[in-house]
C-alpha cells in the first residue's frame, strides 16, 4: 500500500517534470530554422549590421566538428573606411515557437564571443536603460507573437566585454519582481525587479530587467579555455529556472539525452519564481530563441572602461569596432541547441500545437477553437498589473514529488 503511494509519487515526478526533445538544431540543417535579420542594430543602438545569409557575408558557418558558429566580421579593416560604417554581424531568430509552460531549452556551446567592445550588456544595466530600454542579449528568447517588450523575455546567456561571468535576466510588461535573496538558485541577484515600465504614451519607459549573475567565471570570461559548457533554461507554468553546467559538471549524458529530468539537476543557477509579486506564466507569451552579437552602442562609453580600461579614442565605436583584429574571438560555437516538452510545446503561430509529437497521444485542437489572432493583444499587455498567484502551484508539487521520488528509491532499496 505504501509502496503504491510511493509509486505513484514517482509517476507524478516523471510526468511533471521530465520533457522529451522535440526540436533539435545543430549541423548543416541548423541555419534552415533560423530567421537571418537584416538590419542594423537599432534595437540597442549597436555598431552593427545584421547580414542576411551565410553565402554573402561569410559569418556563419558549419566547422569540422560538426558545430555551428556565428561570427562578426574580424577581417574587414574599416579604420580608412570614408564613411562610418558598421561592423557586419549577425542576429537570428528562431522559426519554432514554445510553449512558455511547457519548454526546455538546451545549448551545448564550445565558445562564447568576447572581447572589448563585445556585446554590450553589463552591470550596472540601469545606466545602459536610461533613454531607452532594450530587448537583446546572446542566448535568449522573446515572444514569438508580440512586438517586444509585451510577451516577456528570457536572458539564458549575456555578457560584455571583459567582465567575469554570465548575467542572466528577464524582462516583463507586467509588473513583476524577484526574490532576494533566492535560496533556490545558486546565482546573486543584482536586481529584482523584472519590469519594463509603459510610458503615459503608451511607448515603452525603463526597465534594466531582473538580473542574476551566475558566480561561476567559466560561465563567460573563461568560458572557451574551460572547453564550454550547457545551458538548460526550464519554461515552467510557476517558474524559468535555469542551470549552467560547467564541461566538466555537465551531468552525465545529459547532451545527447532523449528526456530532461529536471528534477535531477540540483538547484537552478537563476530561479525566477511566480509569487505574489510575480505571475511567470502570465508574464511570458509563447516564446522563439534569438542569437546575436553587437558592439558597443550608444551606452557603451560609459560602461566599457568597467572592463577595458577608459576610452582613448572618442568613443567605443572609434576605438574599437574599426579595428577588424579587436573581433577574432567575437563568435559563437555551437554544438547544438534542443526544444524538449510535450505535444503542446512546438507551437503554430505562437498558439497552436504543430503535429510533430512524439508521444502517439497527441490530439490536435479542432480548428473551431483556434480562434486567437496571430497578434494577441491581451498576452503580455503592458498595460495589465496583474500579479496573480497560480493557486494549484504545480512547481511545488513537482518539488514534493522529486522528494517522493527520492523517498521511493530509498524505501525500495530498504524494503528489498
Ligand atoms: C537581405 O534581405 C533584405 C530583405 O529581404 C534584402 O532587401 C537585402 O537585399 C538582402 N541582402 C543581402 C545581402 O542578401
Ligand atoms: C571569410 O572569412 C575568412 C576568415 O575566416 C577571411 O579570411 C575571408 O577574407 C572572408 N571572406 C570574405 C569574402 O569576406
Ligand atoms: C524556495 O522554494 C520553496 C519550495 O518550493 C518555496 O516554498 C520558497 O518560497 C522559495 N523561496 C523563494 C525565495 O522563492
Ligand atoms: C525612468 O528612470 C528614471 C531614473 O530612475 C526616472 O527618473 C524616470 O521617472 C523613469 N521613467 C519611467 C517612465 O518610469
Ligand atoms: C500560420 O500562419 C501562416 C502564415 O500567416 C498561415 O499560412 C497558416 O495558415 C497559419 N496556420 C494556422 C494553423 O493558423
Ligand atoms: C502549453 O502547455 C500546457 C501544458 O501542457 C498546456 O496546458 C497549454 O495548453 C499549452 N499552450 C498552448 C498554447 O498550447
Amino acid at each position: 500500500m505504501a509502496r503504491s503511494v510511493l509509486l505513484f509519487g514517482l509517476l507524478l515526478a516523471h510526468f511533471a517534470d521530465a520533457y522529451d526533445l522535440v526540436k533539435t538544431y545543430s549541423g548543416n540543417t541548423f541555419f534552415d530554422d533560423w530567421n537571418f535579420i537584416y538590419d542594423w542594430d537599432h534595437w540597442t543602438g549597436g555598431d552593427v549590421q545584421y547580414q542576411n545569409t551565410t553565402g554573402g557575408a561569410n559569418l556563419t558557418s558549419v566547422n569540422e566538428a560538426g558545430n555551428v558558429i556565428l561570427r562578426v566580421d574580424s577581417w574587414t579593416d574599416i579604420r580608412l573606411a570614408q564613411y562610418e560604417e558598421k561592423r557586419n554581424s549577425v542576429r537570428i531568430e528562431g522559426k519554432q515557437i514554445f510553449n512558455n509552460t511547457n519548454a526546455v531549452v538546451m545549448f551545448d556551446v564550445a565558445h562564447v564571443p568576447t572581447g572589448c567592445s563585445v556585446c554590450r550588456y553589463t552591470f550596472p544595466r540601469r545606466i545602459l536603460y536610461l533613454t531607452r530600454p532594450k530587448s537583446g542579449g546572446s542566448l535568449w528568447s522573446k515572444s514569438g507573437i508580440q512586438q517586444w517588450p509585451k510577451g516577456g523575455e528570457v536572458d539564458i546567456f549575456e555578457a560584455v566585454n571583459r567582465m567575469s561571468a554570465n548575467q542572466m535576466a528577464l524582462h516583463t510588461a507586467q509588473t513583476c519582481t524577484i526574490p532576494n535573496p533566492n535560496p533556490n538558485a545558486s546565482g546573486q541577484t543584482l536586481l529584482t525587479d523584472c519590469t519594463v515600465t509603459t510610458n503615459p504614451d503608451g511607448t515603452h519607459g525603463n526597465g534594466s530587467g531582473c538580473v542574476v549573475s551566475d558566480p561561476q567565471p567559466e560561465s563567460y570570461s573563461s568560458f572557451a579555455s574551460s572547453s564550454g559548457g550547457v545551458w538548460v533554461a526550464e519554461y515552467a507554468p510557476t517558474a524559468v529556472n535555469i542551470w549552467f553546467f560547467t564541461r566538466p559538471s555537465v551531468p552525465s549524458g545529459l547532451t545527447t539525452a532523449a528526456t530532461i529530468d529536471t528534477a535531477t539537476l540540483g538547484k537552478p543557477t537563476a530561479n525566477f519564481p511566480t509569487s505574489d509579486t510575480c505571475d511567470i506564466a502570465g508574464s511570458l507569451d509563447p516564446q522563439h530563441l534569438v542569437i546575436d552579437i553587437t558592439l558597443c552602442g550608444n551606452w557603451a562609453g560609459e560602461v566599457i572602461a568597467d572592463t577595458c580600461g577608459a576610452l582613448t579614442a572618442t568613443n567605443c565605436y572609434q576605438q574599437y569596432v574599426k579595428d577588424p583584429a579587436n573581433y577574432v574571438d567575437a563568435y559563437f560555437e555551437i554544438a547544438s541547441v534542443k526544444i524538449f516538452g510535450g505535444e503542446t510545446t512546438l507551437l503554430e503561430n505562437g498558439t497552436i500545437p504543430i503535429t510533430t509529437p512524439t508521444r502517439s497521444s497527441a490530439t490536435i485542437r479542432p480548428s473551431s477553437t483556434n480562434t486567437r489572432s496571430l497578434i494577441a493583444p491581451t498576452i503580455g499587455d503592458s498595460t495589465s498589473t496583474s500579479t496573480t498567484t497560480r493557486p494549484n502551484d504545480a512547481h511545488k508539487q513537482m518539488v514534493w514529488s522529486a522528494g517522493g521520488l527520492a523517498l521511493a528509491s530509498a524505501l525500495t532499496a530498504a524494503l528489498l
